[in-house]
């Protein structure tokens, strides 16, 4: 975990972050979980959706960061996670990205880039998933920034 530093525009990434949780589809789970990522494009949302066969449930993060490069965005510079129900007294574990958007945070975001995660700290993205899978190489870091809406229009 990094010094929880917060800037005002990681405080407003937070705020998001809470604000992207109202809109969770959680009725299995009763957990809403929100993520916003800042972009190039401005700041860009997501909620876990989940559905009646359980494992098709799709997390907040992943739902936010595959918005962002939909919408593209092709510089995902930090991430915001706020489990805005999770007790007081949980584990630090019940607030933390899983393991598979971990995986896609490293597909899309840089090392160095950083992910708050509400009530409990700061994580450097190579800190959350030390030699993710990769193919070699990683496209979408590699990818112009400029390649991103424009491609779209
Ligand atoms: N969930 C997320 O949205 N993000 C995570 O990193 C962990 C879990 C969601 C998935 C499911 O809808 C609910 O939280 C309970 O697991």
């Amino acid at each position: 975990m990094m010094d929880a530093n917060l800037t005002s525009e990681d405080r407003a990434l937070l705020q998001a972050a809470r604000a992207a949780a109202r809109g969770a589809y959680c009725p299995y789970s009763g957990f809403p979980v929100g993520a916003a990522v800042q972009t190039e494009l401005g700041i860009i949302t997501g909620c876990n959706v989940e559905n009646a066969s359980y494992g098709l449930a799709c997390c907040a993060e992943r739902v936010a960061l595959f918005a962002a490069v939909a919408q593209g965005a092709r510089r995902l510079s930090t991430l915001a996670v706020a489990c805005i129900e999770a007790a007081a007294d949980a584990q630090p574990g019940s607030r933390m990205p899983c393991g598979a958007c971990r995986q896609v945070i490293a597909e899309m975001m840089r090392p160095e880039d950083r992910v708050l995660v509400d009530g409990v700290g700061v994580w450097r993205v190579g800190d959350l998933l030390p030699l993710a899978f990769e193919l070699g190489h990683r496209p979408f870091l590699d990818s112009p920034v400029e390649t991103g809406r424009e491609t779209l229009t």
